[in-house]
């Protein structure tokens, strides 16, 4: 089989955040054949507006994103939580992605969700909220993936998770198991 492509989207959009460490690290534990791209850009996506969702004139940025995720083989999200939810940069770039309606980029996409947040919840309600959007959007998510940190804030004070031997293990299982379902839906 060819080149795997796994994309990663990261919902915190600051320099220092460690969900884009996490995505970083993620990017590393990539086996022969798979490469994990993280996706930039997202904090130039317009708010979605239906107005400006008009076949030859789709803002640059978001048709942009369209593409990298119809190019992707699979999809790798990294979710902080923001009182209690999915942060809005990544809601607006499921949003764009899963347009047009019944033929967005993300129909039948496999997807896994990483969530971490500060707090010992791990940010498993802004987990859960991306599963059911991804769900509505037509991505196929991948359970086997799914994977939760918590109290960042102190475990990764000092360390980048590239250097956390236990977190690049399960974030190589991640990638592996998404890996695993973009090559059965490829088979089915
Ligand atoms: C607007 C806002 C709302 C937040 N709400 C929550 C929350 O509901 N639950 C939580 O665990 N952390 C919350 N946090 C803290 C984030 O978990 C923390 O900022 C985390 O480091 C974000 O990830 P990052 O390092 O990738 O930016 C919130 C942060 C912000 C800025």
């Amino acid at each position: 089989m060819s080149q795997t492509r796994i994309l990663a989207l990261v919902g915190s959009l600051r320099a220092a955040s460690i969900n884009r460490r996490l995505a970083e690290a993620a990017v590393q534990t990539a086996p022969e054949g798979v490469e994990v791209t993280i996706y930039e850009g997202l904090g130039d996506v317009p708010f979605y507006n239906e107005d400006i969702d008009v076949e030859g004139s789709v803002p640059a940025a978001a048709a942009a994103l369209r593409e990298a995720v119809a190019q992707a083989d699979g999809l790798l999200l990294f979710v902080p939580e923001y009182n209690g939810s999915i942060p809005a940069a990544l809601k607006n770039a499921i949003d764009w992605a899963s347009r047009p309606y019944g033929a967005g980029s993300t129909k039948g996409k496999p997807a896994a969700v990483v969530s971490a947040s500060i707090s010992q919840n791990a940010a498993k309600w802004a987990h859960g909220d991306t599963v059911k959007v991804l769900s509505v959007a037509g991505a196929s998510v991948v359970e086997s993936a799914h994977l939760h940190f918590g109290v960042i804030g102190q475990r990764f004070a000092e360390a980048h998770p590239r250097d956390d031997a236990e977190a690049l293990t399960e974030l190589a299982g991640v990638v592996h198991e998404l890996v695993e379902a973009v090559r059965q839906s490829v088979d089915a």
